[in-house]
């Protein structure tokens, strides 16, 4: 089974999708998180323009969703349970659509930004190369998504750890040069990656367009 089918069925749960938020990002760590992230995806989406149409996929549990700056967002995602916990929280204009990655139902060119936060990352190289150049189809503007960076505090903590014998979660780190060339792949080209934090983060947010 690939990455992006076990992806698909890890989050169709009840207790998956009400617990999504709740353990991540409710904590104060977790809304700090939170904010780190939004504030610098708001920096990315300022230097989209237009932006009359946004596209949040997977939007998840819709944290992101109804508070992007557009006229029109949308925010997709497989799983209904993850969708019923977004609509429950979304504020605005925002419409929820039950969608696949694999199976995009927007024509060509249909919104001017992009937004995919803590998907690709989960996926392996080649099926991330897949969904970018799938998810550049849809976006005639921006497409703005993160990913861990190799050289973070956190990194340089789980490499002392490891080396003292301690397990830890393997996890794929990526320079900004591997992220280019796998935009290059899929056909786009990067415009600006930021971390979400000063001090070090492992956390980065990537702005990319059409190559
Ligand atoms: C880690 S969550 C990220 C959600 C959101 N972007 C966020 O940052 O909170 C991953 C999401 O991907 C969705 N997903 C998995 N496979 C998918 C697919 N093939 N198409 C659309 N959504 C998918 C899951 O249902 C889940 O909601």
């Amino acid at each position: 089974m690939s990455t992006l089918a076990r992806m698909k069925r890890n989050y169709q749960g009840l207790r998956v999708a009400v617990g999504y938020s709740a353990t991540r990002f409710s904590t104060p760590m977790g809304r700090l998180r939170n904010f780190w992230k939004f504030r610098a995806i708001r920096r990315l989406l300022a230097r989209c323009e237009p932006l009359d149409r946004i596209l949040d996929i997977p939007c998840g549990t819709g944290r992101f969703t109804s508070r992007l700056p557009s006229r029109s967002t949308i925010g997709v995602d497989v799983s209904f349970q993850m969708l019923r916990e977004a609509e429950r929280s979304a504020r605005g204009q925002v419409a929820f659509v039950q969608g696949d990655v694999d199976d995009l139902p927007f024509r060509s060119g249909a919104f001017d930004c992009v937004l995919t936060i803590r998907f690709l990352r989960h996926l392996p190289r080649s099926e991330r190369v897949k969904v970018l150049g799938r998810l550049r189809e849809v976006s005639q503007g921006g497409m703005i998504f993160d990913f861990v960076h190799r050289s973070s505090w956190k990194a340089l903590v789980g490499r002392v750890r490891s080396s003292l014998g301690f397990r830890v979660k393997a996890r794929e780190r990526l320079s900004c040069d591997e992220v280019a060339e796998e935009l290059r792949e899929a056909g786009l080209r990067p415009v600006a990656m930021l971390p979400c934090f000063q001090f070090w983060s492992e956390k980065w947010v990537v702005l990319a367009e059409r190559g």
